[in-house]
């Protein structure tokens, strides 16, 4: 009889345990995003076939390839020009459903000027849409990740006013030719880097170091650039297409080291963008005319968070050399991850727990509620890594992030999809192909750019498929 009761008791104790385990286990609704996000640069490769004109990567790296890291290039990069077919078919494979990728705009608009547009460009472009539509896959749509038509920078690129324009034209023939089929358009990825990296630091095309006048420069005509797109979108396409339009902008969080008044002003400084060069007789930023600032005040229909680390920020401590993506060069050593966090394959991205949360409950308050999607987030691996399929650190960060979505969910944040970066291993920029991202791993030695599964990959598909991270 004792041991009836011990067994008794002992199931009991097992049935409350059970139902606690799962009125604990979160979910995410049926209509989240589950996606990834890649760039047209970093894995279309055929950078100069069927009537592609030349932009400011295929510039840089034929011209100063000592700029990258490796010494590589985009010129085949994932070849995914050639194996769009087999990325849908991993797409479908992870059980995805939704896919953010980028138009070459030089692909698209040989010069830039829209002119002249080039068929073989709306072909492949409208193969790749029908492709991912044929399995249920939506496509999201970036006009413009970092890849800018050489023709238009030797106008001066973003420092020339007149890119508002050349771009509004560019957007017109997006729209007008996808904006059947895709719903949601993104104008710019990361204005921030495309400014302050490519017209202030030199660490991205078109490695201008021009100062801080060049990149607040960019800074107002990019802003300007996507407001007309955005109401060129909002007056005469959306009341026919019913689609979205945003931007997606990059933002780490940026903490205080210790709870003191002086950590919590420098890490708010920070989050704010201050920089340590002041001095300047006037703004470096262009004014804005009081008729600019209602142009684009409300200009966008979500806000497409890049999130992919947090750092800490002190006002007096400076520790080493940590590239934290700073305005200007000058780099950061008053911001830097905390010591604990796992380090991942490049110096400025830790797994800095629960940040997403922490960024996006900010953003919430700050810009009055908007609907968010988190347009990307990832982790990379050495490209030397053993045994790259095996990619615990990588499952580690995304488990960490999917319980970093359930509390902005659990918070009421409307948070409405997630992409990963990146499907498959890609052109990581000036780091070449030292830096790998993929869920998928690519074989840049063999010419038919073979991808194979990572672990990361399995997890992420059971991660979609139960819609929980405990499944
Ligand atoms: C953000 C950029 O948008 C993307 O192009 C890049 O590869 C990832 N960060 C990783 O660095």
């Amino acid at each position: 009889i004792a041991k009836m009761k011990l067994l008794l008791v002992l199931s009991l104790v097992a049935v409350v345990c059970n139902a606690s385990i799962v009125r604990h286990q979160r979910r995410f609704p049926d209509d989240f995003l589950f996606g990834t996000a890649t760039a047209a640069y970093q894995i279309e490769g055929a950078w100069n076939e069927d009537g592609k004109g030349e932009n400011i990567w295929d510039y840089m790296v034929h011209n100063t390839p000592e700029v990258i890291r490796d010494q590589s290039n985009g010129d085949v990069a994932a070849d995914s020009y050639h194996n769009y077919k087999r990325d849908v078919e991993m797409m479908r494979e992870l059980g995805l459903d939704a896919y953010r990728f980028s138009l070459s705009w030089s692909r698209i608009l040989p010069t830039g000027m829209a002119n002249e547009v080039n068929p073989a460009g709306i072909a492949f472009y409208n193969n790749y849409i029908d492709e991912m539509l044929k399995y249920n896959i939506t496509p999201l749509i970036t006009l413009y990740h970092w890849d800018l038509p050489q023709k238009l920078q030797e106008l001066g690129g973003f420092a020339n006013p007149l890119i508002s324009d050349w771009f509004e034209d560019y957007a017109r023939v997006v729209f007008e030719n996808f904006g059947d089929r895709v719903k949601m358009f993104m104008t710019f990825n990361e204005p921030r880097e495309i400014c302050f990296e490519g017209y202030g630091a030199a660490t991205k095309a078109p490695i201008l170091n021009s100062t801080a006048m060049g990149a607040y420069l960019c800074a107002k005509n990019l802003v300007i650039a996507h407001a007309k797109a955005y109401h060129l979108y909002d007056k005469e396409f959306r009341p026919v297409q019913r689609g979205q339009c945003g931007i997606a902008i990059s933002v780490n969080w940026f903490g205080p080291a210790t709870p003191t008044p002086e950590d919590e002003m420098a890490a708010e400084l920070r989050r704010q963008g201050e920089s340590a060069q002041q001095g300047y007789p006037r703004s470096r930023l262009p004014v804005f005319t009081e008729e600019e600032k209602a142009f684009v005040r409300g200009a966008s229909d979500f806000f497409g968070v890049n999130h992919y680390t947090a750092y800490l920020v002190s006002a007096t401590e400076r520790k080493g050399h940590y590239p934290v993506p700073s305005l200007l060069d000058d780099v950061d050593t008053g911001s830097f991850p905390d010591d604990d966090w796992l380090k991942s394959a490049s110096p400025w991205l830790t797994l800095a727990p629960n940040s997403i949360h922490t960024a996006l409950t900010h953003l919430n308050s700050l810009y009055n509620k908007p609907e968010f999607y988190i347009t990307e987030n990832g982790w990379s691996t050495d490209e030397s890594e053993e045994n790259s399929l095996i990619d615990d650190d990588r499952i580690r960060y995304y488990r960490a992030s999917m319980e970093s979505l359930l509390n902005c969910l659990d918070d009421g944040i409307k948070l409405k999809g997630y992409m990963a970066w990146s499907l498959m291993d890609n052109f990581e920029w000036m780091e070449g192909y030292i830096e790998r991202f993929g869920l998928y791993e690519v074989d840049f030695s063999d010419p038919a750019r073979t991808r194979t599964p990572r672990k990361s990959a399995f997890v992420y598909k059971h991660i979609i498929k139960h819609r929980s991270v405990d499944y």
